[in-house]
């Protein structure tokens, strides 16, 4: 332990806290406010914090106040324990509630080198110890939830990682949905190794194709079954001195995951066939996800990548967890400092339809209100109880469209932004497409669809409100042209009954009426080659909707009939 310690209170700015730990010499520094300590505070944080303009921002903002604290009794092992199993790099030595030392992880690391360096023995008892991350096999798990083909392909990947002399693990969603029971085979492999060179491997062995990102070490294997597997590399940069570590390979994994979003998808399997199925959880993601809760890994989440707001929030209510307090309390202040600003349109763009493509996105929006993020799209958008009604008709009209089994394509994500701009003027509009930073065919397909739609709904509402019964062919005319995410749009947006009579008419019986009358037919009948076979077709078409013709002869006559009249109808 080292004695005397050097602190700072928590009212004071991350600017003076980076002073002392640079005159110091120091990585981390206890916070202490009346003799007790309440957080630590990290070289890292601040210097982040500092690149990000918060230096005036004060201590209390951006500590860790979640951490562990020995006594003077404590022995070794337990410090072992919770240096390199929690990951803190800093334990307060607590006696009688005041602050009497501190033990650095690197202190803890050298002891542990040259223990290891004694006895070749003992090296091995070290590394047989899971002192790094809690560990469980779910070896029999894994085989009930996958099918075959997926279980075969992981065990595909350790093998091939070990005859490469790699590390290879499943990380990420795929685990998490694992554990959820969900189904989700987007398998994402981490190698500690070269990514590049395992799928360039597994190109040589079996029957897939591989796209590499050389710059990044990724790489993205596809199958003939549509199969796809992100590979990545993990990072090997660790501590000041890796060599000093227990197990290099761990580490290396460790600090990948360390980077990302929630400690829910820092989860990963081994592959290797000596440990396959082995679960391994250095952050506590196990027990987030059993508590059902949305945690970060470290304070300065929000501020690294604001996105992580809109997808903590995603998360939370496509699983129906929590947004842990200490967590909710660090995107509010991500919004109150203003981060969220600093996002370009694209990437909000992608995080906003990310969000609309959600089995339901009206939770999910709900609680951007409660987080007030909004008006980060635009100043006049908001959500209010109208909003809410529009998502859920566009919801229940989704479900019906989908149980019509029809072979359109549909974006989902589209109609729900209908629903979300339908508050805004046709310039407002315009003006967050900018925002979002649209290119020019989205641009139009928003602002033109969204009008088409509306018009629509008018020109139709002005047939129920002056008692006209539409002809089958007129209904048509209207819709046809229109988008399906219009059409679905118009159905969820209507109050009316019989406008969504009319387009349910459109889905489920006019859209594929076609005449039976080919223009070969046509041409064999005498009519002429050129536009005159074009309105022919149309007016045919016309015909059949209106169910004036129903078999060929009908056609044929119909078609003799208005020639000889020279007209059209
Ligand atoms: N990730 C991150 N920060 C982000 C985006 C992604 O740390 N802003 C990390 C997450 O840990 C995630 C992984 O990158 O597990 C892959 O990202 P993505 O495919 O978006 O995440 P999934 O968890 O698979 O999400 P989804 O289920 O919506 O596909």
């Amino acid at each position: 332990m080292v004695y005397p310690v050097k602190t700072i209170e928590s009212e004071r700015t991350l600017e003076e806290a980076g002073e002392i730990l640079t005159r110091y010499n120091l990585n981390i520094l206890p916070v202490v406010d009346d003799g007790k300590v309440i957080g630590l505070i990290s070289k890292q944080v601040v210097e982040k914090g500092e690149y990000h303009g918060l230096k005036n921002s004060l201590v209390k903002e951006y500590m860790t106040t979640e951490f562990s604290v020995v006594s003077p009794d404590t022995p070794f092992s337990r410090v072992q324990a919770l240096v390199i199993g929690q990951n803190q790099s800093l334990l307060p030595v607590i006696e009688q509630n005041r602050l009497v030392g501190t033990i650095s992880a690197l202190e803890v690391m050298r002891i542990l080198q040259t223990e290891m360096m004694k006895s070749e023995k003992e090296v091995s008892v070290y590394e047989s110890q899971p002192l790094y991350a809690r560990k469980k096999v779910i070896f029999k798990f894994m085989k009930e939830r996958f099918p075959e083909r997926i279980h075969h392909l992981l065990m595909e990947f350790g093998k091939v990682g070990d005859d490469l002399g790699y590390s290879v693990y499943a990380v990420g969603g795929f685990v998490r949905d694992l554990l959820l029971r969900g189904e989700n085979f987007d398998v994402d492999i981490v190698v500690e190794g070269d990514g590049i060179r395992l799928a360039e491997e597994f190109e040589k062995r079996f029957s897939c194709r591989i796209r590499t990102h050389k710059k990044f070490g990724t790489a993205i294997i596809l199958f003939p079954d549509g199969l796809k597997v992100d590979v990545a590399t993990a990072r090997w940069e660790v501590y000041d001195s890796p060599a000093a570590l227990p197990t290099v390979e761990s580490a290396s994994i460790k600090m990948d995951l360390y980077r990302r979003d929630f400690t829910m998808n820092t989860l990963a399997i081994q592959l290797n066939p000596k440990a396959f199925g082995e679960l391994i959880d250095f952050f506590g993601g196990v027990k987030d996800v059993k508590e059902k809760v949305v945690r970060v890994l470290h304070n300065l989440s929000f501020v690294e990548d604001p996105t992580r707001v809109f997808r903590a929030i995603r998360f939370e209510q496509r699983f129906g967890f929590q947004i842990g307090k200490h967590t909710q309390n660090l995107i509010k202040n991500a919004v109150k400092v203003g981060f969220l600003e600093r996002l370009s349109g694209g990437r909000i763009l992608s995080e906003l339809i990310l969000i609309l493509h959600e089995e339901t996105p009206l939770p999910v929006l709900k609680r951007m209100k409660d987080f007030n993020l909004f008006h980060f799209f635009h100043h006049k958008l908001k959500w209010d109880e109208q909003a809410e009604a529009l998502f859920e008709q566009i919801h229940h009209v989704i479900s019906w469209f989908d149980l019509l089994f029809l072979e359109e394509r549909y974006e989902r994500w589209l109609i729900y932004f209908y629903g979300l701009i339908d508050i805004l003027k046709d310039g407002e509009i315009g003006e967050l497409c900018q925002r979002l930073a649209m290119n020019e065919k989205l641009k139009k397909r928003v602002k033109e669809g969204k009008l088409q739609a509306d018009q629509a709904l008018l020109q139709i509402f002005s047939w129920i409100s002056t008692d006209q019964q539409p002809k089958r062919s007129e209904i048509y005319k209207i819709l046809d042209h229109l988008s399906t995410e219009s059409k679905l749009f118009m159905m969820a947006k209507t109050t009316q009954i019989s406008t969504r009579r009319y387009i349910s008419l459109y889905f489920t019986q006019l859209k594929d009426v076609k005449p039976l009358l080919k223009g070969a037919d046509l041409i064999q009948i005498g009519i002429q080659s050129g536009p005159s076979i074009k309105k022919a077709l149309n007016g045919l078409l016309k015909a059949r909707l209106d169910e004036q013709v129903i078999t060929r002869q009908d056609e044929i006559e119909y078609i003799q009939k208005a020639q000889g009249m020279e007209t059209w109808p």
